[in-house]
């Protein structure tokens, strides 16, 4: 097995996008700042859309703005449309992430459109991103399950893959946004979508509503898999996908893949001050597994 997994680290948008407190850039930039001191190097910053929309996210130019560019650090947003890529631009985005979705129901309710719509809408987006020199990342959303539509066959999911790697993504997260897969149909999902862009092209993204992320995470890794997105403190969820809880924690992915031996880079302490510090900020504690172990030993 290839010894290293890249983890894409979604806490500030995904985890942050969905919460009822809508936190200020600064204590976002603080958030961040912590990330990379735990030793993360990719981290979704944000989102450029619609406020109206997602609220939560406004201030993703400030964000972006305060962080700057570091060398070997990497900070995506996502960007809805081409007004939030001109927008991610003038804040010095260096790398864009658009997203479909596998099923029209998602695509209706998350973005107002349909898939082939989306598609078509992302079009021009993807060429100013890759003419401007910023990277393109793609998601599709609800590749195992669907909170309007139910179960989603990979067929539904193969197509918007291969679209957005048309687009020019170099890599498309393959989301489980109701967190519904469980290991079998997860490696039947990758097997199929890795015929059609490779393997080496997919990111992971589990949300962990039935407690199946890690084992979803352990198979896909066996099937090729080395991209791993995550949020610290298991935050997250979408607006559009109700009932849907939080991503896999990036705390428990770090430490089941220290015990398979693949190194992340990471820093466990630093992370759990890291999920400490926003929890704090949201009212709440961390709901990841690692820190319910961890933190009460440190207080010993
Ligand atoms: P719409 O209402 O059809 O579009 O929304 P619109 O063009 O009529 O725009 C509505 C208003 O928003 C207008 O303002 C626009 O100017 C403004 P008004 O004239 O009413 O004052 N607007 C913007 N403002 C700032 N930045 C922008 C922007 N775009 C429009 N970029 C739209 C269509 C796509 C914009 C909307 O549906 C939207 O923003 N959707 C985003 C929803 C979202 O962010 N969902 C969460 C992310 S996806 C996710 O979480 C899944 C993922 O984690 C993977 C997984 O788990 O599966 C990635
Ligand atoms: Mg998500």
């Amino acid at each position: 097995m290839n010894n290293s997994v890249r983890i894409v680290e979604v806490g500030p948008r995904d985890g942050l996008q969905n919460e009822a407190a809508h936190l200020p850039a600064a204590t976002r930039v603080a958030f961040v700042e912590r990330l990379i001191d735990a030793g993360l190097s990719t981290i979704e910053v944000g989102s450029f859309v619609s406020p109206r929309w997602v609220p939560q996210m406004a201030g993703t130019d400030t964000v972006l703005r305060s962080l700057g560019s570091r060398p070997g650090k990497a900070f995506p947003v996502l960007v809805a449309n081409e007004k939030g890529l001109d927008a991610a631009i003038a804040a010095g985005a260096e790398e864009v992430a658009i997203f479909a979705a596998a099923t029209e129901a998602f695509s209706k309710k998350n973005i107002n459109c349909s898939i082939a719509e989306s598609i078509e809408r992302f079009r021009p987006v993807a060429e100013k991103t890759l003419a401007s020199g910023l990277r393109l990342r793609g998601y599709v959303s609800c590749v195992l399950g669907c909170p309007y539509e139910g179960e989603v066959h990979p067929d539904q999911v193969v197509w918007v893959a291969i679209a957005l790697r048309e687009l020019g993504c170099y890599e498309v997260s393959l989301g489980d946004t109701i967190g519904v897969g469980t290991p079998t149909r997860a490696v039947a999902l990758i097997d199929q979508v890795a015929d059609a862009i490779g393997v080496e092209r997919i990111a992971v993204h589990f949300h962990d509503t039935y407690g199946q992320s890690l084992a979803n995470i352990f198979a896909s890794l066996q099937r090729g898999v080395r991209v791993v997105d995550a949020a610290v403190g298991g935050l997250g969820g979408c607006p559009y996908a109700v009932g849907a809880s939080g991503n896999v924690a990036t705390e428990d992915v770090a430490y089941m893949l220290g015990g398979m031996g693949i190194e992340t880079g990471i820093n466990m302490q630093k992370l759990l001050n890291a999920a400490e510090y926003i929890t704090s900020a949201l009212g709440r504690v961390p709901t990841s597994r690692v820190y319910s172990a961890i933190r009460p030993l440190s207080r010993l």
